[in-house]
């Protein structure tokens, strides 16, 4: 969703802003525009569309000024349009802001405003806070510290979500942030620093970070950084130094960044087990103080989350019901926050979060504390809002994900879930260590067998041809195999715009089969060998009836005949998801490259959902 970028320092700061921009378009977006301090007076630019429009204009490129503030815009309020884009400026164009969020209670700003006088030219939630802040600071007490007073003041005022970046022509050697509930952080150069809402957008120029917390301000000069608390009490913050690669946020020579991660996935596995374990060894989670006492009496495990990394909680519950015996339930962070949960001390709250920005997921994750109980973040992004929320937190080493599909993240997630349980049962004792170090081989063999799956593909691509202007598609599967359904179901849909539905393959008589007829597409996943006759069954009803099929297995299928089969390695059916769901990736990128389309950047979705 909304991205912010920001520069000061001694550059022009019009390339820095672009380039940050073009790096955070994954987060999806519908209008682009920057706002600078150019002989003194704010100069914006801005349009709906893509940033490419940005860089289209002459003007653009004319531009000195070495203090920015930049966003691309996901439209809540007001539909995408030139107006509607940000940076907006106060009525006296002194004060200009991006935002990312939600302001709840705009309407009765916008009156208070009104009343005051201010005319508003747009129709967002933002524009008052420009207007608010001009209100404050023409209002205020003369001296230093205004301008922080002033955003201060506005801010109070605000209902919702935010993070902000403000310039004003009468400060021009300063950008005021401040943030709640929406990501912001801020990498420190040499005399120059920036600001993001995501880390890959600022990685090319520094390591060196400091992640702003809610309520917490931050006036950005060039060589310095001054931080305040929510009575602008001055204190100091500790740098962070994030370890990634700015190399791992391009494309290195992949056409897309999606197929770039899908082939990521070998080493984001690798990278992920890193040194929980090692044969013979327990595993081990320092970074987690968890006791058996603590695991002894929980008598309920949640694992909430949205979209993709909900799939790799499917796999997780698999593996913590099967290895730990601990009665354990998945939910839709959007569902979990508003059904009255039934959560005590007694429940251990697991929340699986990519980015660790998603709003619904933060939210659960807050209402679950709340009710006394425990909370454990799975994030991929170091110091992400999820992970200061939460009681514990472990964490998927993915590297950054760009494409707004899922891919590395989602085998990463799986991986981690299956070594937690692992962990929780030899603390617990619920599971014998012959069939533990089973599958601690198994677990350490993954990123060979996932280079195998991706070197034999070339089946798939000939399935594919056959069926990618289709409309619609069927995921079977039972188990586990039903898990990674949806999964492939869901980057189906996300990337090619096929309509597809998953069944457990047993619920297929119950209603799904009527929609078979000659010709339709149904994709089997068979690899848990105690379900594998009775999904062979199942299949072999919708090739009856004329379906065309594609089966992903690794195991044996005797006589049986099916169009196409992909033979996958062995491996323990508990993570037999990280391989299975390669072909189920790789299928929903070719038909999406068949067909045209921005496989990175799929139309109306984000990478990141920071609001509700
Ligand atoms: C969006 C993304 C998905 C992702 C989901 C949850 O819908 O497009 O790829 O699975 O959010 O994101 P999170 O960062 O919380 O894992």
């Amino acid at each position: 969703m909304c991205g912010i970028v920001g520069y000061i320092g001694n550059k022009k700061a019009v390339p820095v802003l672009i380039n940050g921009l073009l790096s955070l378009e994954y987060r999806g977006y519908d209008s682009a525009g920057i706002a600078v301090l150019e002989n003194n007076e704010i100069v914006v630019m801005k349009d709906k569309g893509r940033v490419a429009n940005l860089q289209n204009m002459d003007e653009i490129n004319n531009l000195n000024s070495s203090i920015g503030i930049a966003h691309t815009r996901w439209a809540t309020h007001g539909k995408p349009s030139k107006e509607n884009a940000h940076p907006h400026t106060d009525n006296s164009e002194q004060f200009v802001v991006v935002h990312n969020g939600i302001i709840e209670n705009y309407n009765e700003l916008r009156e208070f405003l009104t009343k005051k006088g201010y005319k508003f030219l747009s129709q967002t939630d933002t524009e008052v806070i420009p207007n608010l802040i001009h209100y404050y600071y023409t209002n205020g007490i003369d001296d230093d510290d205004k301008f922080l007073r002033a955003v201060k003041s506005a801010v109070d005022d605000l209902k919702g979500s935010y993070a902000i970046e403000v310039i004003s022509k009468l400060h021009p050697d300063r950008i005021i942030v401040v943030r709640k509930d929406s990501p912001l952080v801020i990498g420190k150069g040499n005399k120059e620093n920036f600001i993001a809402s995501d880390i890959p957008a600022i990685l090319s120029h520094t390591k060196d970070f400091y992640l702003l917390d809610d309520y917490e301000y931050a006036v950005i000069f060039k060589d310095s950084i001054k931080f305040f608390d929510n009575t602008l009490i001055e204190h100091s913050k500790a740098i962070k130094n994030i370890e990634w690669d700015a190399t791992s946020a391009e494309k290195n020579g992949f056409e897309d960044y999606m197929l770039k991660e899908i082939y990521e996935q070998p080493n984001a596995i690798r990278e992920t087990v890193g040194s929980r374990f090692s044969l013979g060894e327990k595993c081990s989670f320092d970074d987690i103080d968890i006791s058996k006492e603590y695991l002894s009496n929980i008598d309920k495990i949640w694992i909430i989350a949205c979209g993709t990394a909900m799939h790799a909680g499917l796999v997780g519950k698999n593996a913590i019901e099967k290895l730990c015996r601990i009665p354990t339930e998945v939910d839709i962070a959007s569902e979990f926050r508003y059904r009255d949960p039934i959560v005590n001390e007694k429940t251990l709250c697991i929340y699986i979060s990519q980015s660790g920005e998603t709003a619904d997921t933060i939210a659960a994750l807050k209402l679950a504390k709340s009710k006394g109980a425990k909370t454990l973040a799975v994030s991929n992004v170091i110091g992400s809002s999820i992970t200061r929320e939460a009681d514990y937190t472990i964490y998927t080493h993915a590297g950054p994900e760009i494409a707004v599909a899922s891919t590395k993240a989602y085998t990463s997630q799986v991986v981690l879930m299956v070594i937690l349980a692992m962990y929780f049962a030899e603390i617990l004792e619920t599971c014998d260590e012959k069939t533990i170090c089973e599958l601690k081989s198994d677990i350490l063999d993954l990123p060979t067998k996932i280079e195998t799956v991706l070197d034999s593909m070339e089946k798939l691509e000939k399935f594919e041809k056959k069926v990618y202007t289709e409309h619609d598609m069927y995921f079977l599967g039972r188990g586990i195999d039903y898990d990674v359904a949806l999964e492939g179901s869901l980057k189906l849909k996300e990337i090619s715009y096929i309509h597809s539905e998953a069944y457990a393959a047993g619920e297929l008589k119950h209603g799904p089969i009527a929609l078979i007829e000659n010709g339709v597409t149904v994709i089997g996943i068979l690899t848990d060998p105690d379900l594998t006759l009775k999904s062979i069954s199942n299949i072999q009803e919708v090739v009856t009836r004329g379906a065309k099929t594609l089966i992903i297995t690794n195991q044996n299928l005797g006589n049986v005949t099916f169009d196409y089969v992909i033979n996958l390695p062995e491996t323990n059916s508990l993570i037999s998801p990280i391989l299975s769901v390669v072909p189920l990736q790789l299928f929903a990128y070719y038909i999406a490259k068949n067909k045209g389309l921005d496989v990175d950047k799929p139309r109306n979705l984000a990478k990141s959902v920071t609001v509700e």
